[in-house]
């Protein structure tokens, strides 16, 4: 993006001009894939900065792995869009596709599916010694959280970021262990034995037999729930720069590798503005209680009594969100075989009243991935705590792509600048002489 020499304006049609009216200098910069370079700002204006609290209008980078259409409800990895890939993917096709930017052809599928496959064991000390360390109630979140940065200490040579070979190796590792982990976490903290990894089993119905095995009172082993956690998982591995990737693109970009740039990722993720959203739907909707409480309950919320309407709302959606239509129809599936949801109707009350009240229209604000995902989890016996670690596991493929292509493009450290507005220089008094 090269700008335009100072004072030549209007030279091309793509493009703003910016004049500083302190001196008059103006600049043309062109607009490129919907963006102008900040670099052609600063030559014109190298110490004013973009006030940009939660990067309202801040593309912090190029990317070429999800493209996503707020106001059209469009989404699509890599080109292929999202309802397609639902239909006929599968999630570990899915992460192939958006670590390595196509499809594979068969030969591909089978290599990649045997080395995830075969990457699915954790070492015996993380079980052991480091999961059994934390506390009888820990949240399995924030148990994920410090197991993958811990994973770092067992792999040294993840620091050989300049090496595609290496890099290929950690990524398989990672997206390999996070249902183990997953699982590790769930088992520890309901008091239950560890399930090993049982490499004959698709990665689905591995992940669900580590999680409930041998508990009858779960449909484990049922076809069509692997399926729907497929599904699931397709619809969860990437969503372009939000919080967490956003994250893990920061912290990688420090070089640090990927394990602890990954952790923090999952850091980002636990919190109930992000992928903690789905937790805090299952308790919201317990909270309303009955179908009678939805019209008091969303009036609460709009006078500023009841916090927000979890599962709603979303900085890039002003549409609906095309993840949560593909996962109501998931849930219909599931519930066909679980048997429904008792808090589905209150769900279902809450988006008929929100979507027809002029608060929530005006904002643009409507179900987003998280509203419905969370009934369809606690339908198949996943506990509550379980399910931002569910959305960690597929989130995991989309990370580790954000990070290939960052190291790709060889890029910068992230290191923003602030707008400085604390106390002007002073002189320190000593302790004793302060009034
Ligand atoms: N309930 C009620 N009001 C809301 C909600 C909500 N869920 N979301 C936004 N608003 C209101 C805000 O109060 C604000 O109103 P105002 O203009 O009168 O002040 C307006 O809508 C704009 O809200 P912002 O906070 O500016 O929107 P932002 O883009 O920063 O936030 C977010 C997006 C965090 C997702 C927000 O909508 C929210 O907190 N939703 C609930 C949590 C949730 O579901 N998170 C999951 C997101 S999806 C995901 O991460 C996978």
């Amino acid at each position: 993006m090269a700008a335009a020499l100072l004072g030549t304006v209007g030279t091309v049609p793509d493009s703003i001009t910016i004049t500083d009216n302190r001196t008059g200098d103006t600049l043309e910069v062109p607009i490129v894939n919907g963006g102008v370079s900040s670099a052609d700002w600063r030559k014109l204006l190298p110490d004013v900065f973009f006030y940009d609290p939660g990067f309202m209008a801040t593309a912090a980078c190029e990317s070429s792995i999800t493209e996503l259409d707020g106001d059209a409800g469009i989404l699509r990895y890599r080109g292929y869009p999202i309802e397609q890939l639902a239909e006929q993917s599968t999630y570990l096709e899915v992460a192939y596709l958006v670590i390595h930017g196509e499809l594979p052809d068969k030969q591909q599928y089978d290599t990649w599916v045997h080395d995830i496959t075969y990457h699915t064991f954790i070492h015996e000390n993380m079980r052991k010694r480091f999961m059994e360390g934390f506390h009888y109630d820990a949240h399995p979140m924030g148990m994920l959280v410090s197991a993958v940065a811990a994973l770092s200490t067992f792999y040294l040579d993840a620091k050989k970021l300049a090496d595609p070979d290496q890099r290929m190796q950690e990524i398989i590792r990672l997206i390999a262990k996070m249902p183990t982990l997953a699982a590790c976490c769930h088992r520890f903290s309901s008091g239950m034995p560890f399930v090993y990894p049982d490499n004959n089993k698709a990665f689905t119905e591995n992940f669900m037999n580590m999680m409930f095995s041998p508990d009858a009172k779960y449909a484990f082993d049922h076809p069509a729930l692997h399926r729907a956690i497929d599904v699931l998982f397709i619809l969860h591995a990437d969503h372009e720069q939000n919080c967490s990737t956003t994250a893990m693109r920061v912290v990688g970009s420090s070089h640090a590798d990927p394990y602890t740039a990954a952790s923090a990722a999952c850091a980002a993720l636990y919190g109930p503005r992000h992928g903690g959203a789905n937790e805090q739907v299952i308790r919201m909707l317990t909270e309303i209680g009955s179908i009678d409480n939805v019209p008091a309950f969303v009036d609460a919320v709009k006078g500023g009594k009841s916090g927000r309407l979890q599962g709603f709302g979303h900085r890039v959606y002003k549409n609906y969100d095309p993840r949560a239509t593909i996962i109501k129809k998931v849930a219909d599936e599931v519930f066909e075989i679980t048997g429904k949801n008792p808090l589905l109707d209150i769900a279902l009350k809450l988006e008929e009243v929100a979507l027809k009240d002029e608060y929530f229209t005006s904002r643009k604000l409507y179900p987003n991935v998280d509203f419905y995902s969370g009934l369809i989890y606690q339908a198949m016996g996943f506990p509550i705590d379980m399910f931002p670690v569910l959305f960690a596991i597929p989130r995991m493929s989309g990370w580790l792509a954000h990070w290939q292509e960052l190291l790709e493009q060889d890029s910068r450290i992230a290191r923003p600048r602030q707008l400085y507005i604390g106390a002007g220089a002073r002189d320190y008094v000593p302790l004793d002489t302060r009034s």
